[in-house]
């Protein structure tokens, strides 16, 4: 693809903002893409600039609905959110004034990311709110590992109707063990501690690679914080923290996703930015699963090698497989020779988007039971939380409503498989974790019209 052409088809879809695409299937995707920063990772390092009043930066940052949602919350507290260049943000956060209550839990809705206000605005006014969160509906996603932890830090919490208010004169560092290496209580500890009197030391901690970017803006801010082995992460309090410039490390879910879309449509797609150490897990079932990669310095091409064939997937924390490589992957299965298993381990609702799959043509069984390696949480709860994928499958196109981000774009990549049209709505859910994806689609020459 020529840049004149690329440039002429991302003109084109910038019109397409309406809020359903329809997808004729069968055509393999092929071309060049860009990932930039990861969602996941971007917006705590926005809500990190709440701990100083000096200028922070951030760069290579990607258009998408949840940097917009966490620029709000961040001016609703008095800072200011500015885009110096695409991809480029400015934050400076000189004052803070108390969360207006109303307005926060307007755009809280969105996103679960207002959660981690709480230990910056703790540090900076003393008080803070915790709405209730919005999110992809993937399961009950409660917030007690963030409340317990808090506590221990020193926070006072008042359980009000909807959400929670919490008061600290100033937080003090405890020894705190989480029960499950959850992503968002990890970021709570370090948002809240690193500014805290004393050492944190935090066990059975998350060590994400969004998370590690994260750490390293604290460093860059003046925080001191060391990663040992088996998930201890030691915070040493400071007095203050300073501004700061980063690049957000790229998505590599957003890569995983598009490596599916390359291998389940038979195409060839070169993803500009993907870094191959953070994909690791994903490239070693890629490839088991019959997917072919070439790893460039600039990033990494993935195709379909000569067959398909079927394998077994546990989800996990980091460094197992990543619960937001699933449903991208799982069209892969259904495309691949034999009967492939799916254990969800992570989120206990993480299949809903399987009935669509099935209307389709997909043939896929969900069970209560742990099918796979480890005996996890779900299993004693009744979860419909294992899959079995019967492949190959033709499948062929139907009307879809997007209920979620991953969801979403594993419809995408179903839609262009299939034989026939797919008309896919409220895609704006697509958009809150892949940027111009629509223009990516035009770009990899897939035959979408609005
Ligand atoms: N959990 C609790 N209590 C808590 C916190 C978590 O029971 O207080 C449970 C959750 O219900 C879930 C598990 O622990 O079963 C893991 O949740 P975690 O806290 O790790 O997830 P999160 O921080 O809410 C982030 C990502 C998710 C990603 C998960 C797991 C963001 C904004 N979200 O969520 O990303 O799936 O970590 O890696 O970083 C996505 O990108 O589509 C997405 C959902």
């Amino acid at each position: 693809m020529t840049k004149a052409i690329t440039e002429k088809k991302t003109q084109k879809s910038a019109s397409l903002k309406n809020d359903s695409i329809t997808i004729r299937g069968g055509k393999p995707l092929r071309g060049e893409i860009t990932v930039r920063g990861a969602k996941n990772a971007v917006s705590k390092e926005m809500v990190a600039a709440l701990l100083t009043n000096e200028q922070c930066v951030l760069r290579n940052v990607p258009n998408v609905e949840d940097v917009t949602v966490v620029s709000d919350m961040i001016r609703a507290v008095g800072g200011k959110v500015n885009r110096l260049a695409d991809g480029e943000l400015e934050i400076i956060n000189e004052t803070i004034h108390p969360v207006n209550k109303e307005e926060l839990k307007s755009i809280a809705g969105k996103s679960r990311i207002p959660v981690l206000f709480a230990g910056p605005l703790l540090h900076r006014s003393q008080e803070a709110f915790i709405p209730e969160l919005g999110g992809c509906k993937i399961g009950k996603r409660p917030v007690d590992f963030h409340l317990k932890a808090l506590r221990q830090l020193g926070a006072e919490i008042e359980e009000l109707e909807k959400g929670f208010h919490l008061t600290a004169q100033r937080l003090h560092g405890a020894k705190i063990r989480l029960s499950y290496p959850s992503v968002g209580a990890t970021e709570q500890v370090l948002l809240s501690a690193c500014l805290a009197d004393g050492v944190t030391e935090l066990l059975n901690a998350a060590i994400e690679p969004e998370i590690m970017d994260l750490i390293a803006v604290l460093q860059k801010m003046g925080a001191i914080i060391s990663v040992d082995a088996d998930r201890v992460i030691t915070i040493t309090g400071v007095k203050e923290l300073h501004g700061f410039k980063h690049s957000v490390l790229p998505d590599r879910l957003e890569a995983a996703s598009w490596a599916c879309a390359a291998a389940a449509t038979n195409g060839k797609i070169f993803v500009a930015g993907a870094r191959q150490g953070d994909l690791m897990t994903f490239l070693n079932k890629f490839r088991q699963v019959g997917g072919e990669f070439e790893i460039r310095d600039d990033g990494i091409e993935f195709w379909r090698g000569k067959d398909l064939r079927a394998i077994a997937i546990e989800t996990d924390v980091y460094p197992g497989f990543s619960t937001d490589y699933q449903q991208p992957f799982m069209i892969l299965l259904t495309q691949a020779e034999g009967a492939s298993v799916i254990h969800e381990t992570v989120y206990e609702k993480r299949f809903g988007f399987v009935e669509d799959l099935n209307r389709m043509g997909a043939n896929i069984q969900i069970y209560r039971e742990c099918l796979g390696g480890k005996t996890c949480r779900f299993g004693q709860e009744n979860h419909r939380h294992s899959a079995v994928i019967a492949g190959p499958t033709q499948l062929h196109g139907a009307e879809i409503e997007v209920p979620d981000l991953r969801a979403g774009f594993s419809y995408v990549v179903a839609a262009l498989v299939a034989k026939g049209k797919s008309t896919l709505k409220h895609i704006y859910h697509i958009y809150r974790g892949y940027e111009n994806f629509t223009n990516k689609l035009f770009a990899l020459e897939a035959d979408i019209e609005e």
